[in-house]
Order: C-alpha cells, then sequence, then structure tokens
C-alpha cells in the first residue's frame, strides 16, 4: 500500500485530460436557461451589474464560490442531529475537536463569516502606526485593517501578476520585500504578517510549503506573529501535494499540519471551506486566544456558536475533515484547469497557471477595443451573460473607486472572473461556458463598453447601474440568432 495517496487520479485510455466527477448527485436543483432576447431583458434591467441579475434569470452562477458550494450528504445528514443550546452544544463540541484533528489547534473561536474573523483580528491587533504586509489583500481584510488605523502593504513576487505563467506558486512572498518591509517600519510596528492561501484576487494561486516556511523564520527572528488566511486552504494543500518536491506521498493531514505549524493563528471563512457558512479563528497560543476572546460575545454570539445556527456548526465540522479528502479538494481545481487549458490552447486570453478558484478571462486582452475607461471586464461580463446565462464578476476598474478628482483609478488589470463552486458544476456545463466564451471570442469586436447610470460612492460595483454604450447588444444578439438557429 505505499504511496496510495499518488493513486488518487484516474487516467483515461484515450489519453485525454478529463477531469472525473468522485461524487454522484443524488439532489439537484432546476436550472433556467433564458431565451437570449429573455437575458437581453433581464441584463438590461440589472443595470449590466451581474450582481442585480435574479438568480432565477441565471444558467450557470458563477458568480462566486462563497455559500454557493455542494454539501456532502454527510453534512446534510448532520444537521438533523444538531444540539440547539445557547452555551454548551454538543455540536460545537464536535466542532472544536475537527478543528484539532484538521487544522492541529487547540484555541477557537466562531465567527458568523470570514470578515467577522477580519474585524476581531483588525480589532485587536492593528492599530495607527503598524502595517500588515501580505502576499495579496483581499477586500474586507483590507479595509478592516485600514479602519483600524493600520497600513497595508502587498509583497507579492513579481510573478505574480503576471498574466501568462506556468510559475506554480504566484500566490508567494517576495522574501527580499518582506525584510525591507521589516527594515522600514521596524519589527515592533508590523502589527502581524498575513498569508492568504489560494490568494483570491489574483486568480486563486496558491503560495508553496518552503516559502511559507522563509517567511515563518523571518517572523519568528523579528518575533513578529504570522496570521494565515485559510479561507481558500483546500486548493492550496491540493496544489503542494501535487506540485511541491516532496509532497506527494505526503497525506493533506499532514500537509496542512505543517502548513499551521508555521503560524501563530490563522482564521477562515466556512462560505468556503467547510461548504457550510460561518467562520471562525483557531490557534495554538493562548495569550493570542485570550487577547481576542471577549470580542466574540460582544459582537458574534456567545463562545459556543459565534453567530452560527447550531446546524451549520454540525455541517461545518464534517465539512472541515472532509477536506482532507484528496478526492473533495481536487474537484475545482481539476475543473478549473480543464477550462483553462481549453481556453488557452485556442489563443483566448486566460490567467495561466490554473488557479483554484475559478477561470479568469483576461477582459483587456479579449476586448482591446474597449479602452478602460468604458469598463471591458464589465462589458464581458454582460456579454457573457447575454450570450449564455452564465454570470461571473467583474473585477477590473468597476471594482475599483475615483480619485480626489473623479477620476477612475484604473485597475491593474482588468478580469472576468469565472468562479468554481466547489462539486456544484458537470463537465458538460463546463464544456458549455467554453463553448460559448469561444463564440464571444470570435465575436469580440461586437462588444462595445459600459458608462455609468447610477454610480453609488461606495463599493459601486455591488449595486452602481450602467448601460451599453451604442447599440452593440443589439448586434450580437442579432449574430447568437445568425449563428445557433432557435437554441436557447
Ligand atoms: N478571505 C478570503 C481569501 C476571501 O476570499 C473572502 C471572501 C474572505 C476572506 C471573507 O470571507 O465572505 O465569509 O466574509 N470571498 C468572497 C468571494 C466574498 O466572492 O471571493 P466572508
Amino acid at each position: 500500500m505505499e504511496n496510495v495517496e499518488k493513486l488518487k487520479t484516474v487516467k483515461f485510455y484515450s489519453g485525454e485530460a478529463t477531469p472525473l466527477e468522485m461524487h454522484k448527485v443524488r439532489v439537484v436543483q432546476k436550472l433556467n436557461l433564458l431565451p437570449i432576447e429573455e437575458r437581453k431583458v433581464s441584463i438590461f434591467g440589472a443595470g449590466f451589474n451581474t450582481f442585480l441579475l435574479q438568480n432565477k434569470d441565471v444558467f450557470l452562477d458563477m458568480l462566486t464560490d462563497s455559500g454557493t458550494n455542494a454539501m456532502s450528504d454527510n453534512q446534510v445528514a448532520s444537521m438533523s442531529v444538531a444540539d440547539d443550546s445557547y452555551a454548551g452544544s454538543a455540536s460545537y463540541t464536535k466542532l472544536e475537536k475537527a478543528i484539532k484533528e484538521v487544522f492541529n489547534q487547540d484555541y477557537f473561536l466562531p465567527v458568523h463569516q470570514g470578515r467577522a474573523a477580519e474585524h476581531i483580528i483588525s480589532k485587536t491587533f492593528c492599530k495607527p502606526g503598524t502595517v500588515v504586509p501580505m502576499n495579496y489583500h483581499f477586500t474586507t481584510t483590507k479595509a478592516h485593517i485600514e479602519m483600524m488605523g493600520s497600513a497595508v502593504e502587498e509583497i507579492y513576487t513579481d510573478e505574480a501578476l503576471k498574466t501568462k505563467s506556468d510559475f506554480p506558486f504566484k500566490g508567494n512572498m517576495d522574501i527580499g520585500k518582506l525584510n525591507d518591509v521589516i527594515k522600514r517600519w521596524g519589527a515592533e510596528n508590523v502589527a502581524y504578517i498575513r498569508f492568504e492561501a489560494g490568494t483570491n484576487l489574483i486568480g486563486g494561486q496558491p503560495f508553496s510549503m518552503a516559502n511559507l516556511r522563509e517567511v515563518s523564520a523571518i517572523a519568528k527572528a523579528n518575533n513578529i506573529m504570522l496570521l494565515m488566511d485559510t479561507s481558500l486552504i483546500n486548493e492550496n494543500l491540493y496544489f503542494i501535494k501535487i506540485k511541491e518536491e516532496g509532497y506527494q506521498d505526503k497525506p493533506i493531514k499532514d500537509i496542512l499540519h505543517e502548513m499551521m505549524s508555521y503560524c501563530d493563528f490563522s482564521y477562515f471563512s466556512g462560505r468556503k471551506v467547510s461548504c457550510t457558512r460561518g467562520g471562525g479563528i483557531c490557534t495554538n497560543n493562548h495569550d493570542i486566544y485570550m487577547q481576542m476572546r471577549d470580542w466574540v460575545p460582544l459582537y458574534e454570539g456567545f463562545l459556543t456558536y459565534g453567530g452560527m445556527s447550531v446546524r451549520e456548526i454540525e455541517a461545518m465540522a464534517v465539512g472541515l475533515i472532509e477536506t482532507l479528502d484528496f478526492n473533495v479538494i481536487s474537484h475545482s481545481p481539476t475543473f478549473i484547469k480543464y477550462l483553462v487549458d481549453a481556453l488557452d490552447s485556442k489563443g483566448i486570453p486566460v490567467i495561466t497557471p490554473a488557479g483554484g478558484l475559478g477561470c479568469h478571462l483576461n477582459a483587456g486582452m479579449f476586448l482591446p477595443h474597449v479602452p478602460q475607461t468604458q469598463y471591458p471586464a464589465g462589458a464581458l461580463a454582460a456579454a457573457l451573460y447575454i450570450c449564455s446565462g452564465i454570470r461571473g464578476m467583474e473585477r477590473g476598474t468597476i471594482s475599483s473607486v475615483r480619485d480626489a478628482d473623479g477620476n477612475d483609478i484604473l485597475s491593474d488589470i482588468e478580469l472576468l472572473r469565472l468562479a468554481f463552486p466547489r462539486r456544484v458544476f458537470t463537465l458538460s456545463q463546463v464544456k458549455y461556458a467554453e463553448d460559448r466564451i469561444l463564440w464571444l471570442f470570435d465575436n469580440r469586436d461586437l462588444v462595445g463598453g459600459l458608462e455609468w447610470v447610477e454610480e453609488p460612492p461606495v463599493l459601486r460595483f455591488f449595486v452602481g447601474k450602467l448601460k451599453p454604450i451604442g447599440d452593440w447588444v443589439d448586434k450580437l444578439v442579432a449574430k447568437f440568432r445568425q449563428d445557433f438557429g432557435d437554441s436557447l
């Protein structure tokens, strides 16, 4: 039984690199695929903002992997035996045991979702005059840290923002930049170093264990705490196991325990990692735990539920243990890789290598004729919905802000994120996405830009409304009908 961990992939006789579902579907939800004329009405109604679409008008919801993952049968079953009690719930005891088994951490603080953990961590450890260096920010993380008066410094490597790359660990920290931040600010002014697993905003890209080890050594030498955001740890574990030398034969649990041994504390969004809701903060350090503990009953709820329902807590305990199963954590990255490789091989601009969160289309290169001030990523999101019913998320200038003079701060890169909720889509649905993206690419010249109709001053991407510049939508619909006849 040696190498048993290695034997967990299935090769096809044909030689095709086809990802295989290692689960069967026993509960299903009916999907609607509206005719293109009705999709056009829906996107106008939503102000060309995919956040504002009604889910009933969406075929494949690839907006996010947050709170949209499939639960296992064991998770659903666990919810029927939950122990309802405000304090000392037996469901919570099960969760604590799961935290110990999965993360090897003794102390746990439950919260209602990931950003609530960020709130408590930054409230405890951030203050004016301090800095939090990190491989890359996440929107809510940065907002919480800055709200407490700390600065954020992103110390990603040169590879991180390259859209085309075969570097396997684009989520790594640049060690030179880390040493520089510590020197410039002084170690005593570094609130903590934050390492995000499966780095979300650069395309779900992992870090390597070697890099984590090095960062941890520097943190220890300087007496700085190391915090890990484990919201996207599943896919980071998968990538370390398959890509980093020395980890192919190691059980997932051992890899995770090694990771955690380098950190002083960690937190997660249960909406992602455990396919539930909720979240939590973990540590083996009693002092760190005690500094944060009393905020939990104030902001979240008593220490044995932290804003979560007991049913959610039961499902979280089971879901966390399931993340130690290679078949569970390999589903998303293998399906994402399938789509990324298929599009890349046809010359469609996608972020490579494939990450663990979704497929990211490079909208700037997809629609080079649409200037950034006319929001190519937003236009691409709308155009893809119109031609397919697929809902992605704009991650470009619409998600940015304006400067003091009212000009758009153009984003580094215009992306359309097509997230893969875990174990939700089948391969034929992924092939449908590939097919419609291919059609749109061949007809990209028809797609034009967007302009604002209603622009909120804060977080405008959530509820702002836009409209197309010119009549490009009608042209796109007409071309679709010409090419697809009466197809949906
Ligand atoms: N950290 C990371 C890496 C995340 O991706 C998220 C959420 C959070 C923290 C916050 O967790 O939503 O439970 O409060 N990401 C979602 C997304 C919103 O769509 O990527 P939360």
